[in-house]
């Protein structure tokens, strides 16, 4: 499929022809020593000359702009959506293993199978290769011609990605050789760690949330109807594997296979080898976990693949993943280090959370400063002193922790942690009610700290939407006594915003107007905006579902609340006591009087309507192709709720990769557990027919 091109334009002569194809060739030239051998031939403005003609030509002859050409690579205007697509092989995922001994399982499983399969072996040769932490993607070459790239998705379908993929330098628009009809080529798209520090640098300033980790700044990244976005975040790719192959003959070995995708210009990581038995395999492992923090990118294990397609073919596939493969993963990583400090954080609903500042400690790569200790009693339960030297563990996307104190290590003159008994920031008192294990300021709105976090929560996506309110500004706004509730935000006007440090006119403009925008809004984002406690999100769209207007939710007592499905006992006294709050009633009155607004609607929607409304889900662990805010979306978009703990009346756990304590919960209730494709098949099922 050939994307762009103009409608009617003047027949490009044989030498512009022929330019544009000199300057294609050139630039691809410059951008392979660039992006892929980190060797650049040319300055940055030479070569941004280059471009700038070629560009020149393109727009002149748009029938010069091909499928191939590097001008692509900056990202197009945006799309309105990621269409779907169907994989013509399915993407398969791994067998996971945890320990050596999980290894020497595998290749002892592997041997008995070629056995049984008359292939005896007594010494397997592997293929070992790094397990990327990124997100794979498939690339459709037709004749050598990048034509389609898609997520992974469910394994069977994906999201169309081809605009955003063309902007990753490394992946060649055009392979060296175009003997194949057609080939996939399977990999992994991932950011460089230094890369992650860029962009996380980038949002803090612009106050912007940052990302966990780099693969989910990549997925972010790649899933964007903006191409233009995921240019700007530098994404890199490696190849893996492949999918349909027409017309030139399959490699005989895995290690033939990523030698030729190397030849054809497809970025290989150069971290692999092919070993023999489990010895081999082990010690690839082994080097691999030493080899790790060195990396530029995150990696989470390893990958052990049978060379030989043929013993590949002979062990086949157990349900989704192949007989053939295992991915090898890392352990939890941990690191020594020492407590300098326990400081004690306020939150937006007053909770105290003690919060240990380290000693900066590299763990995975990665320079831990503080780790969160949760609360007094964890604190207690494991005795963390200042002068401590603990264990910290930093697992996937979580805020580091604190996993152990080495008491052997502890100097003389420690103290055991106490909470304070007055509000750090606002020195109001702090209580602890009986059934609950968190301290809290007692200050409310009065709290400074407890203010910022109420208006940060205020303006967050997911709720008004307030783009470039950050915690720096709101610091200043709330310091200098110009912002003391979310309706104040309404009264701001320019020359209140330039008189903040380092606010310049245009950025006061960009947030009036952002401020402005957020007036209108919907029913259930202002619920959540509220920042009622124990109202997320679902709870918000539920409550503005079922009362349809905010004059029905201010009136309604507990009874009615309790009929609101998901809402039970202690979520119906927390909205009940927040709405009951003068002062509260008082900022829901100015914020309308601001012009705050939205559709109301008559509400009420009588249970049952979709098969699935009411329905509670819990998600854990990480789904192939979809954000926990994608799947939320979809469940809740057919009248679904989405729960954060699992209990009898949970009617689905969807548990993704490293699914944790929710998926033995689930299997200890009897609760079904689903995967994300069973969810998708619930979701189709309930929206009916398209
Ligand atoms: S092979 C049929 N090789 O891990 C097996 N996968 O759990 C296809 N991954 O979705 C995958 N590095 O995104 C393979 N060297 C590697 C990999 C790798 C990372 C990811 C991949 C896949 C997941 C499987």
């Amino acid at each position: 499929m050939e994307r762009g091109g103009g409608a009617m334009a003047t027949q490009a002569p044989t030498s512009a022809r022929e330019r544009a194809k000199q300057l294609r060739a050139e630039i691809e030239r410059h951008n392979t020593a660039y992006y892929v051998l980190d060797a650049p031939l040319i300055p940055d403005a030479e070569f941004d000359r280059l471009f700038a003609q070629l560009q020149a030509l393109e727009a002149q002859y748009p029938e010069l702009a091909t499928a191939d050409s590097p001008t692509l690579r900056v990202g197009g205007a945006p799309r309105s959506d990621l269409p779907s697509v169907r994989h013509a092989v399915p993407m398969l995922s791994l067998n996971n293993g945890l320990s050596e001994a999980d290894a020497v399982g595998f290749d002892a499983r592997v041997r008995e199978l070629l056995a049984k399969a008359g292939q005896p072996t007594p010494v397997v040769a592997y293929a070992c290769e790094l397990k990327f932490d990124g997100l794979a993607v498939n690339l459709r070459y037709l004749n050598g011609v990048l034509n389609l790239a898609a997520t992974r998705g469910d394994g069977m379908v994906g999201e169309d990605v081809t605009p955003n993929v063309r902007t990753i330098h490394s992946i060649p628009l055009r392979l060296k050789d175009s003997r194949a009809a057609v080939i996939e080529v399977r990999g992994e798209v991932l950011m460089y760690k230094r890369d992650l520090e860029r962009l996380n640098r980038a949002q803090r300033d612009s106050g912007e949330k940052e990302f966990a980790n780099p693969r989910n700044a990549a997925a972010g990244g790649l899933r964007q109807l903006d191409a233009r976005v995921t240019a700007r975040r530098r994404l890199h790719f490696f190849a893996y594997g492949i999918g349909e192959l027409v017309g030139a003959p399959e490699p005989e070995s895995q290690s033939a296979l990523l030698d030729w995708l190397q030849a054809l210009g497809v970025p290989v990581s150069e971290e692999r080898a092919t070993v023999e038995g489990i010895d081999g395999l082990l010690a690839f492992y082994r080097r691999a976990g030493e080899r790790r923090a060195n990396l530029p990118y995150d990696i989470d294990g390893v990958v052990y693949k049978v060379d030989s397609i043929k013993a590949q073919r002979a062990l086949g596939f157990v349900s989704r993943a192949p007989r053939f493969a295992l991915a090898h993963k890392f352990p939890p990583q941990e690191a020594l280090t020492q407590v300098l400090d326990i400081e004690v954080q306020v939150g937006r609903t007053g909770a105290l959370t003690p919060v240990a500042r380290l000693a900066p400690v590299t763990v995975g790569g990665v320079t831990v400063t503080n780790a969160t200790l949760h609360n007094e009693q964890e604190v207690a339960r494991r005795d963390v002193r200042v002068g401590d030297t603990v264990v910290v563990r930093r697992a996937g996307d979580v805020i580091p922790e604190v996993v152990s104190v080495i008491l052997e290590r502890r100097p003389p003159g420690t103290h055991p942690f106490r909470m304070p008994t007055r509000c750090p920031v606002c020195g109001s008192a702090v209580e602890r009610l009986e059934q609950e294990a968190i301290a809290r300021c007692t200050g409310g709105l009065v709290c400074a700290a407890q203010r910022k976090q109420a208006l940060l929560h205020f303006a967050s996506r997911r709720a008004l939407d307030i783009e470039g309110l950050g915690e720096r500004l709101v610091d200043q706004l709330v310091d200098s006594g110009r912002v003391r509730t979310p309706a104040d935000l309404f009264h701001l006007d320019q020359a209140a915003l330039m008189a903040l440090d380092r606010m310049g006119e245009k950025s006061a403009a960009n947030l009036l107007q952002a401020i402005e925008k957020s007036r209108n809004t919907s029913l259930d984002r202002f619920i959540y905006a509220l920042g009622i406690r124990h109202v997320g999100e679902s709870t918000a769209q539920a409550l503005a579902a079922h009362f349809g207007s905010l004059d029905a939710l201010l009136a309604a007592d507990e009874a009615r609340l309790l009929e609101v499905p998901d809402v039970g006992p202690v979520v119906a006294q927390s909205i009940r006591r927040f709405l009951d709050e003068p002062h509260n009633r008082q900022v829901i009155a100015a914020l309308r009087q601001a012009g705050v607004h939205w559709l109301e609607s008559a509400g009420s929607k009588a249970p049952g309507e979709a098969p699935l409304s009411g329905r509670t889900f819990v998600l854990t662990g990480t789904l192939p192709g979809l954000t926990r805010i994608e799947a939320s979306e979809m469940i809740q978009a057919v009248g679904g709720h989405v729960s954060g703990s699992v209990s009898k009346k949970t009617d689905f756990v969807v548990a993704g990769e490293d699914a944790g304590s929710k998926l033995d919960r689930a299997r200890e209730l009897g609760v079904p557990i689903i995967d994300e494709a069973e969810l998708r098949r619930l979701l189709r099922a309930a929206s009916g027919p398209e």
